[in-house]
């Protein structure tokens, strides 16, 4: 199997599929199809399949003539109907993996899009799952599923592994095609010929390692780092506040040590899809061990409280203006979970506005990306611009994100009151109404 599938990538006779076709699957699936690899993208969503074959792109991270460019040359098509899965060589899996209401792994999308693979999987197939998930599921979940649904054996008839997606939405220097990438399969051969896959189509190193557990657990690390990273900065800004120390000078200070330091900043709390959910993931799984992720706990803790920090804060600033919270009109500037991008998943913006609500705050928004959001069935309309008259006749402008194409001379010349929770503000030399995290 191992000298037919090399032989295939060598040739670009392998054919892809990508399930899940989001803000991973979908770049996925465009670079595949660029290196030359014919692709089917496959989702439950029938709107999202509509699109691309109709070659409309709807990621950030993807380029419209090149989705629209691939789908006229035959190179790129995307299906709901698993049945095609059977006229592929190479199949990643990226879909979803979020919390449920309880906060423990919601681990459904994983192992139905995998049975539905294994219904259809043929002899000479590389599975790659994509999606961050705790470490243990290749090995433990997808591999018995696709035996059981298939009837063949991994190893023998089917190479699996894990790979981690790193994408990183809005970042202008690294995106798939250019991010190093880990695999871990199981086996020597699997991992070598899964590697070699992902070599012919990226430009850029990929690690092998020695087990899928491995490169599962080196992703929950990525983005367990940042999560406490970023809980202790968000615990020293609230220290900062109270030792009057503005922190964010503290942090460039701290950062021109060229070795042993990283920055981080504070903010409203953890947004995404990533940071703020997949510690948990890891904490779900220590627990089968007796183990208990305190780091992981006490981060959560901090980031957790930082939207309703960050409305105490709001509610002090007001009430320097002998107003309160309570009535006041307010301008949240930027749902998105971070700078430049549409994506406003766990964005803790809504939380903050949610907050400010139950304060009986009079809350509106206003997000270049965002026109509107929807949260818990209901659909929240952003305003549709600024200038300085609507600027000024809000009681207090808080900013959630750090959005680049926002005028923030206009909002600083217009606004009674400011709190710059992303320190967007900084370059500004009138601070007079500028009070940041
Ligand atoms: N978004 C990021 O920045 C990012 C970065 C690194 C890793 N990840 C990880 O990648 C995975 C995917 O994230 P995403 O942001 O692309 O999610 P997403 O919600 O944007 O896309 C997932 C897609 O999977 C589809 N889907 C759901 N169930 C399916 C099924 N049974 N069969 C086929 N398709 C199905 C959904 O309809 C959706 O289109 C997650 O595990 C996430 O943690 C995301």
């Amino acid at each position: 199997m191992k000298n037919k599938l090399m032989e295939k990538i060598q040739n670009k006779e392998v054919r892809v599929g990508v399930v899940g076709l989001g803000y991973v699957g979908l770049p996925l699936a465009v670079e595949k199809a660029k290196a030359g690899f014919k692709t089917i993208g496959f989702d439950v969503q029938s709107e999202k399949v509509d699109l691309v074959n109709s070659g409309h792109n709807y990621i950030g991270d993807v380029i419209d003539d090149d989705l629209k460019a691939l789908v006229d040359e035959g190179m790129l098509s995307a299906t709901t109907d698993f049945s095609f899965i059977k006229d592929v060589d190479f199949i990643a899996i990226c879909v979803p993996t979020p919390l449920d209401q309880h906060q423990q792994p919601d681990i459904s999308y994983v192992k139905n899009s995998t049975i539905e693979i294994s219904k259809y999987l043929t002899k000479d197939t590389m599975v790659v799952l994509e999606s961050t998930t705790y470490p243990g599921t290749t090995e433990e979940l997808i591999k018995p599923l696709l035996e059981g649904g298939s009837g063949l054996k991994c190893g023998e008839d089917f190479y699996l592994g894990f790979s981690p997606e790193r994408v990183d939405p809005g970042n202008a220097v690294y995106k798939t095609k250019n991010t190093p990438k880990v695999v871990g399969a199981i086996g020597k051969d699997a991992t070598e010929v899964i590697a070699a896959m992902y070599r012919t189509v990226l430009d850029s190193d990929i690690h092998e390692v020695s087990s899928p557990a491995i490169a599962e657990m080196e992703k929950i690390l990525e983005n367990t780092y940042r999560n406490i990273n970023i809980g202790l900065i968000n615990e020293l800004a609230i220290l900062c506040h109270k030792m009057d120390i503005n922190l964010w000078e503290v942090v460039d200070a701290a950062k021109t040590k060229p070795y042993g330091f990283q920055a981080f900043y504070p903010g409203p709390g953890l947004g995404g899809h990533c940071i703020p959910l997949d510690p948990y993931y890891l904490s779900w799984k220590a627990r089968e061990y007796g183990f208990h992720t305190s780091m992981i706990e006490s981060s959560m803790m901090i980031n957790d409280k930082m939207p309703e920090y960050c409305v105490e804060r709001a509610g002090k600033i007001l009430n320097r203006f002998k107003k309160s919270l309570y009535g006041s009109k307010v301008l949240v500037l930027g749902v998105a979970y971070k700078q430049d991008i549409d994506d406003y998943r766990e964005s803790p913006a809504l939380r903050v506005i949610d907050e400010l609500e139950e304060e009986g705050a009079n809350v509106e928004y206003f997000d270049p990306y965002i026109p509107s959001y929807r949260e818990n069935g209901k659909v929240k309309e952003g305003i549709q611009e600024i200038n300085p008259d609507i600027i000024a006749s809000y009681d207090i402008i808080v900013v959630t994100a750090a959005h680049t194409n926002i005028d923030y001379d206009m909002v600083q010349q217009n606004a009674k009151a400011i709190f710059d929770t992303k320190n967007v503000m900084k370059n500004i030399g009138n601070r007079d109404n500028i009070e940041v995290l």
